[in-house]
């Protein structure tokens, strides 16, 4: 009995910590701050710029599919709202689209469509969790995303082993 104790105490520890871990680590942005605000009336840069957008989070574009659509790509073409040659068109068909923010840089994305000249585009500054110091280079910045990542497998596979051994 005292071993089934020990079982549920350990399974309910390694779901609280598999579930802050997901809290601690991603966030879901709406984009223009709502579910429908992937449009030329939402000030973007705006809202952008109150934002904290972290490395792992997610960004989500609700909009009217029959209008707007979204790419991404690189910050001359977004500049000058040249969708030709896009990194990705992230454009699923239904008006809601999500996208991981994978790296610590800008992103940027423009509508397709001419609406980016209404003003239908918004660059997205994504930052590691942990801020590296400031001498800190990028390749080094780099280098702190990757071990974050391969920490974050290391946990998972200790909790599996774990798991293993206490559930055979
Ligand atoms: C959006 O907001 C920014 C910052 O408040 C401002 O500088 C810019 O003029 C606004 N853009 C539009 C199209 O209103
Ligand atoms: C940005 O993308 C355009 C279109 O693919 C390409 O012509 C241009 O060289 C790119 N600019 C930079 C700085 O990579
Ligand atoms: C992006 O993908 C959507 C859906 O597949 C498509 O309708 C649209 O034409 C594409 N946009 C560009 C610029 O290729």
């Amino acid at each position: 009995m005292a071993s089934l104790m020990f079982r549920k105490m350990v399974l309910l520890v390694i779901i609280m910590v598999i579930m802050m871990g997901n809290i601690a680590n991603s966030k879901l942005h709406n984009v223009g701050g709502t579910k429908i605000s992937w449009n030329p009336k939402v000030n973007l840069t705006q809202w952008s710029f109150h934002q904290h957008f972290h490395v792992a989070d997610w960004l989500y574009f609700g909009y009217a599919e029959n209008y707007y659509s979204v790419l991404e790509l690189n910050k001359t073409s977004y500049e000058r709202c040249i969708g030709a040659g896009f990194i990705k068109n992230i454009t699923g068909g239904a008006g809601r689209d999500v996208f991981e923010l994978k790296e610590a840089k800008t992103y940027y994305f423009i509508s397709g469509g001419g609406f980016c000249w209404q003003g239908l585009k918004v660059a997205i500054k994504v930052t590691q969790h942990v801020a590296p110091p400031p001498k800190h280079v990028s390749s080094e910045s780099k280098s702190a995303s990757d071990f974050c990542q391969v920490n974050q497998t290391l946990v998972m596979l200790i909790l599996v082993f774990i798991w293993g051994i206490l559930f055979k």
